[in-house]
């Protein structure tokens, strides 16, 4: 159990409080966890608390935290050189876009850098457009796409979207969430009502032209709801006709995390024209990647300038985390711990009837929370309750959902059988306080 919080942790969320934008939102209500360090799967907070990581700070520190391969190359590169900007070549970066155009799917072969998913979002963006000539990006409600402004106008969470947005250029068809499938519509179905909602949005368009359609294989912060497998490849043609290209935003489900393949639109079985990345790519090490074809990434004519695009310190994380993932075949470590995780989940649900849904792919699960009544009417109160009493019991993790009502579940990929028992065990237990 957490002892009390002690007089350093209160001077540390004073402070936080003065000088931080109050937008600024830690988990844990009134009791913010402050992190003092972490090793391997473990978080320690400043208090001495040990916690074991199933977040990895929003599916990012994929490899385990201090991961001694990756840390190694950090410290390397920091000695010889830490910052270049994109007005000089560093090898290290060419040769990061060397490795992703043969690890990515398709004809995917140009990279840009930036330091996040937002930046790595706009850049897919403002391609797709130069590449067509077309301005409008539709996406999908429940969707999210970053803080900038071009990407909250993309997110679909109202929440999300402060001081105004560019809405004009962006349209939010319907998602296909088979936990929440109008009139009890099956996937079939519920596929085929989508689709139909995209033929109709299209034709609102002048001339029905489109930049292009975007989209995460599973939707991340709206809670780890998985596309059905049919809908990219229903998707595809249509966003083709209208003259679009097609964005997956794999920045959450990227490298491994989906289980058994590298990039996770591998599963949907279509070849993106662009593809982004952040998060679980460089361990932590802030970056943001758009990849594209070719003829995409030529279009994008004149020039451009990232001060921390290709920062060779990113790089070099980046490229020691993908050694880690591919020397430790990861993405087939995700699928194993992934359904031993999934079994667990699908258990301790049996037992609790306000869980409404359990859903995910690989060490990407998510515990959606809803009136025990059947009813599914979303309970983000019992949700907060849950991540509380999961921190007390020692296990960290995340939230999600546009109603605030999923609690999501990402373990490190290097994360093995005995600390997948170990993590639900404390989650199972967090459930019982919270019934
Ligand atoms: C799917 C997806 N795309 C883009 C972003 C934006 O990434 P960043 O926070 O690095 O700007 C996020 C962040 O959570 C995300 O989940």
């Amino acid at each position: 159990m957490p002892v009390p919080r002690s007089e350093r942790t209160a001077d540390i969320l004073e402070a936080h409080r003065r000088y931080l934008f109050p937008a600024v939102h830690p988990y844990y209500g009134d009791d913010p966890l402050v992190v003092e360090r972490a090793h391997g799967h473990t978080v320690w907070d400043i208090d001495g608390n040990a916690y074991l990581d199933f977040f990895g700070g929003v599916l990012t520190v994929s490899v385990g935290h201090a991961n001694e391969a990756v840390t190694a190359r950090v410290i390397e590169q920091l000695e010889r050189v830490q910052h270049t900007s994109t007005l000089y070549v560093n090898e290290v970066m060419v040769r990061l876009a060397e490795k992703l155009a043969a690890l990515t799917p398709g004809r995917l072969q140009r990279c840009f850098f930036t330091s996040s998913g937002s930046e790595a979002n706009e850049t897919a963006v403002t391609a797709a457009r130069m590449a067509t000539g077309n301005r409008t990006v539709v996406t999908l409600r429940n969707a999210y796409a970053g803080r900038t402004l071009e990407t909250m106008s993309l997110t679909a969470h109202g929440s999300w979207r402060l001081g105004g947005t560019f809405d004009g250029d962006v349209r939010h068809v319907r998602n296909p969430d088979r936990y929440r499938a109008p009139l009890g519509l099956d996937e079939e179905a519920l596929v085929e009502l989508c689709v139909r909602d995209l033929e109709e949005t299209l034709e609102t368009l002048p001339g029905g032209r489109i930049a292009a359609f975007m989209a995460e294989p599973i939707q991340g912060v709206g809670g780890f709801v998985v596309l059905p497998r049919d809908y990219l490849r229903r998707v595809e043609p249509l966003v083709r006709e209208a003259g679009g290209l097609m964005i997956i935003d794999e920045v959450q489900t990227g490298w491994g995390r989906t289980g058994g393949r590298l990039c996770g639109v591998e599963h949907w079985g279509i070849e993106p024209d662009i593809m982004t990345f952040a998060k679980g790519m460089a361990n932590g090490a802030p970056i943001g990647c758009t990849i594209a074809t070719p003829e995409v990434a030529d279009a994008v004519t004149g020039t451009t300038f990232a001060t921390f695009g290709g920062n060779p310190v990113s790089m070099a994380a980046a490229l020691a985390t993908l050694e880690v993932i591919l020397e430790r075949d990861l993405p087939d470590n995700a699928e194993r711990q992934g359904l031993r995780l999934r079994a667990h989940l699908e258990a301790a649900a049996a037992d609790h009837p306000f869980v409404g849904d359990v859903r995910g792919m690989g060490l990407m699960q998510a515990l959606e929370i809803v009136a025990a009544d059947g009813s599914k009417r979303p309970d983000p109160e019992r949700t907060e309750a849950l991540l509380q009493a999961a921190r007390r019991r020692g296990l960290l993790v995340g939230r999600g959902g546009l109603r605030g009502n999923v609690v999501r579940i990402a373990p490190h990929l290097t994360v093995d059988a005995k600390e997948i028992d170990d993590g639900c065990g404390r989650l199972a237990a967090a459930l019982r306080d919270v019934a």
